[in-house]
């Protein structure tokens, strides 16, 4: 990975894996025990146990897991839930999947998690709950969600696929609501190839949550009593033992992510015309993605284009929810009603990023921006 040549594509990401990670899985095919084995159990309580919460149910991706809390928390068509639409459309198609209202939020200018104003302001009788996410690994302001939360009696789901082993004020992500979600896709912090998880400290949505992923089975139940609507979400055990196995590096993989952002950090500080993420104070970010901030006036897609025209990928992100055309369709124009929202996603830029990005191939990255953008 550190010996590409300059006329090779860097990655946009990559996942690290290693012989350990290869064992893991194989050690599985070999057992014969494919599904609903022991590796899911571990796995799960590996995860419970690195983000502090008493449950954790393994699912096969971090939408299906958003889908079974917005189900086992009761939501409905009817309800409203508030969801930023500065997010990944699977937060706001948990919604839709149970015909449940998205109600769409401003994000705030500086992280661009949702900005708790305007939270409280799109309140109304039918508001239920509030779908928050930890945007590219960066915590939402926890104590004023929760605040908005209990004094409107709102139920909280944490979509913290971007942001495992982040940190509010020394407390990692994941039990901050009545349920959480995390996601393993490759490009993901660590990952199961597909995946996703559940977390809660709730014991009645975790016995929903994990009967739902299993079609419905009850704890006990036999295998063809099913007790309520299900899915299959389950999780299978090659995915699971390979999540035990990148669970234990888990901690490097950050350290490591966090070099390349300072790395990515020194190289911009001097530029007038970009910003980088920017962390606040008390957080620790968990980098997911490094995504600067082009300034006012600059055409991105067009800076985007020129990059990716010299071997370096970019991608715009992200893409309003609430403009999308399948949202238009459903729920109609509501393009210009989120402002500073539809004002940043258009100078919002993801660069190459992983664990083993080096220094050098940082330089060329943003060698590659400066060039585009002249
Ligand atoms: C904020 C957010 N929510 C949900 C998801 C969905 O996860 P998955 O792709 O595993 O279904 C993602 C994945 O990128 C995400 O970034």
């Amino acid at each position: 990975m550190s010996t590409l040549r300059s006329n090779q594509t860097i990655p946009i990401s990559s996942a690290e894996l290693d012989d350990s990670d290869l064992q893991a899985v194989i050690e599985v095919v070999k057992s014969g025990r494919l599904a609903l084995g022991a590796h899911g159990q571990a796995f799960e309580k590996a995860m419970a146990a690195y983000c502090g919460v008493k449950h954790a149910i393994a699912v096969n991706s971090g939408t299906a897991a958003l889908h079974l809390i917005v189900r086992a928390l009761g939501l409905k068509a009817g309800d409203e839930v508030l969801v930023p639409s500065f997010t990944f459309a699977a937060s706001v198609n948990a919604l839709l999947y149970e015909g449940v209202t998205p109600v769409f939020v401003e994000c705030e200018a500086e992280t661009y998690n949702l900005d708790v104003k305007d939270l409280e302001r799109k309140i109304t009788p039918r508001t239920k709950a509030i779908m928050v996410v930890d945007v590219f690994g960066h915590p939402a302001d926890w104590d004023g969600i929760q605040a908005v939360a209990k004094a409107h009696g709102l139920k909280i789901i944490d979509d913290c696929c971007e942001a495992l082993g982040a940190e509010y004020k020394g407390k990692k992500l994941g039990g901050f609501g009545d349920a959480g979600a995390f996601a393993f896709y490759p490009n993901k912090q660590m990952t199961t190839g597909e995946g996703g998880i559940i977390v809660t400290n709730d014991d009645e949505v975790a016995r929903l949550c994990r009967s739902m992923a299993n079609q419905g089975r009850g704890d006990m139940g036999a295998w063809l009593v099913h007790e309520r609507l299900g899915f299959n979400y389950r999780l299978d055990e090659m995915s699971s033992a390979l999540g035990t196995s990148q669970l234990r590096r888990l901690d490097s993989f950050l350290q490591k992510r966090e070099a390349v952002a300072q790395s990515y950090n020194r190289r911009i500080k001097d530029l007038s015309w970009v910003s980088a993420p920017k962390v606040l104070p008390g957080m620790r970010m968990s980098w997911f993605v490094y995504v600067v901030t082009l300034a006012e006036g600059m055409d991105r897609d067009k800076v985007m284009m020129a990059m990716e025209a010299n071997g370096v990928p970019a991608r715009g992100y992200f893409s309003p929810v609430h403009t999308q055309p399948y949202i238009k369709e459903m729920m109609g124009d509501l393009s210009g009603t989120l402002p500073v929202t539809e004002a940043i996603a258009q100078r919002t830029l993801a660069l190459p990023f992983h664990n083993n990005l080096t220094d050098a191939e940082v330089d060329r990255v943003i060698t590659a921006l400066e060039a585009a953008v002249r």
